[in-house]
C-alpha cells in the first residue's frame, strides 16, 4: 500500500509509474468520486512524456494520448451504460494496439478487463490522503 499524501503526490506516483508501463498494459483505476483517478491518469500521461491536457472523458467516451513513450488510451466507465456500449465504441481493438489502456471505474465492467489487467484501489481518508492499493486477484 502506499500513501499520496497530496493531489500533487498522486500525480508524482503516476509519472513514476510510466516507464515501467509497457505496450499492451492495461491499468484499471478503482475509487469513488474524486478519489484522484483522473489525476493519476495525469501523472501517467506525463510521464510518457505526452504534452496532453488530460481530462476525463466523457462524450467522446475514449481519449487517446498519442505524443508520448506509448500511446495512451484513457476509458472512464463511470459514463457508460453497459459493458455492450463499451464493446460497441471498439473495445478489443483498442486492447490490440500498441499502447496502454487506463480504465476509470473499471470495475464497473470488470468482465470486460483482460487478465494481466493491472487493478489499483484509490480509497480517500479523511485528511485528504489518498491509500493506493494494488490487487493482484481481482479476477
Ligand atoms: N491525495 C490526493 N490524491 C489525489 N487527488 C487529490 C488528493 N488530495 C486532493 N485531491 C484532489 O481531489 C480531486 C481528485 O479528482 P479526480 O478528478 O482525479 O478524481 P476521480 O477519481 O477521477 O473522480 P471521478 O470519479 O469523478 O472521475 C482533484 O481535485 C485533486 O486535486
Ligand atoms: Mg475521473
Amino acid at each position: 500500500m502506499i500513501t499520496l499524501q497530496t493531489a500533487e503526490d498522486a500525480h508524482a506516483w503516476g509519472t513514476q509509474l510510466a516507464p515501467t508501463l509497457a505496450a499492451g498494459d492495461v491499468i484499471a483505476l478503482c475509487g469513488t468520486l474524486g478519489a484522484g483517478k483522473t489525476q493519476i491518469t495525469r501523472g501517467i500521461v506525463a510521464g510518457m512524456n505526452s504534452q496532453a491536457a488530460v481530462t476525463s472523458p466523457t462524450f467522446t467516451l475514449v481519449h487517446e494520448y498519442l505524443d508520448g513513450r506509448l500511446p495512451v488510451f484513457h476509458f472512464d466507465f463511470y459514463r457508460m451504460d453497459s459493458a455492450a456500449e463499451v464493446l460497441g465504441i471498439g473495445w478489443d481493438e483498442f486492447l490490440t494496439e500498441p499502447g496502454i489502456i487506463i480504465v476509470e471505474w473499471a470495475d464497473m465492467f470488470p468482465d470486460l478487463l483482460p487478465p494481466h489487467t493491472r487493478w489499483f484501489q484509490i480509497t480517500p481518508l479523511p485528511d485528504a490522503s489518498r491509500t493506493v492499493i494494488e490487487q493482484t486477484n481481482l479476477l
